[in-house]
């Protein structure tokens, strides 16, 4: 593939409830990717009345999606209703997909799809792990004074589903420093907004309130703290908040609770990465996952990062790709050494480690 003096990627990523396609693109002698194109259908509004994901109705809403995504990423008009346009993928030198960790029914909607069209297509197609895509979002150029991390370097990823810190010697080389124990913090954020009666995804309305209240309010526990371990724990902080619930609350008291809950999550996040940094010396640092769109967490990390260790460059990607999105999967595939898999060999899995290629 690299033989050519580009590459081209159409990215799917269908591993939770966005169905999302991408057209990404690589100069060979380029330290970085650029986006062509990326579609993201979100599914927010369809699972806002369950409180969170539903995961028969997230597959049923891919299966709707995905065609129409890949056309409009593609920049082909959908001819017949629930089929491809006639399509060849002679511009596209290999085909993206996420096969895992996320929702079975959901990534199988994605991989089936691209297993389909690189056997029509005869186009190679590369699995990535929805984790590496978070990652690679920092290797996506988007603005002017964009600048590409340098390897080894650390990667904190906070989602929805993981809270990890990771420590890379080359692209696709992933030593696990550590990871949560119990709640995701993405997962603690929600969890928690549920608990101030508001709407999913939680995150970014926890986020919006903390803005109105005060942080030092309510001293809840800060996950590990005092262990030597890089591993998380949200779990106390969760049941903490859940004891200081008390109907009917008012508008200030949901903001305080909203603010000291924000502090408390970040805080355990910043601790372990100053820790992780003691220990692994490194002049990069990465931030990704759908937590990673938090307004305080992004300033708090830059001014962290700003006093402890100043000779550090922190790359933290625009919030919309922070969130899932496919052009981050195609990012991943166009650094290798991820090898193309034979379509009817490609296995999808609910649960997958970050492993090393
Ligand atoms: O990466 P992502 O889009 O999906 C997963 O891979 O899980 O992350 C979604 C998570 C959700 O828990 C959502 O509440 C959280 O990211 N999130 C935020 C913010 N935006 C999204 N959490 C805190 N502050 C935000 N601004
Ligand atoms: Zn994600």
């Amino acid at each position: 593939m690299e033989q050519n003096q580009r590459l081209r990627i159409l990215a799917v990523e269908t591993s939770c409830d966005e169905t999302a396609a991408a057209v990404v693109r690589k100069e060979t002698h380029e330290q970085f990717v650029t986006i062509e194109r990326s579609i993201v259908a979100s599914q927010i509004s369809l699972h806002q009345k369950y409180g969170g994901v539903y995961p028969e109705v997230a597959s049923r809403e891919h299966i709707k999606q995905i065609l129409p995504v890949i056309s409009e990423a593609l920049d082909l008009p959908l001819q017949t209703k629930g089929r491809l346009p006639d399509f060849k993928l002679h511009d596209i030198d290999a085909l993206a997909v996420t096969h895992g960790p996320g929702l079975i029914g959901s990534l199988l909607i994605g991989t089936q799809t691209l297993s389909s069209m690189s056997l029509a297509t005869n186009t190679p197609l590369i699995a990535i792990n929805h984790l590496a895509g978070h990652v690679y979002a920092s290797f996506i150029k988007t603005e002017a004074t964009y600048t590409t991390p340098q390897f080894p370097l650390i990667a904190l990823i906070v989602s929805g589903g993981h809270t990890m810190l990771l420590h890379m010697s080359d692209h696709h080389h992933y030593q696990l420093l550590g990871q949560t124990r119990d709640d995701a913090v993405g997962e603690a954020f929600d969890k928690v907004a549920k608990l101030l009666a508001l709407p999913y995804p939680g995150g970014p309305h926890v986020s919006k309130l903390a803005l109105k209240g005060n942080r030092d309010t309510y001293r809840f526990p800060i996950g590990l703290e005092r262990e030597e371990t890089l591993d998380f724990s949200f779990s106390g902080l969760k049941t903490a908040v859940l004891r200081e619930i008390k109907q009917p609350m008012t508008a200030k008291v949901k903001a305080d609770i909203a603010a000291s809950f924000e502090r408390a999550a970040i805080e355990a996040l910043l601790y372990k990465t100053a820790k992780a940094l003691d220990q692994f010396p490194v002049k990069h640092f990465i931030l990704g996952g759908g937590v990673a769109a938090n307004t305080y967490l992004r300033q708090r990390l830059a001014t962290l990062l700003e006093y402890r260790t100043p000779a550090v460059s922190l790359h933290v990607p625009p919030t919309h790709l922070c969130t899932d999105n496919a052009a981050v999967i195609g990012a991943a595939a166009a650094f290798g050494p991820v090898q193309p898999t034979n379509p009817s060999d490609l296995i999808t899995y609910a649960r997958l480690p970050l492993t090393s290629h």
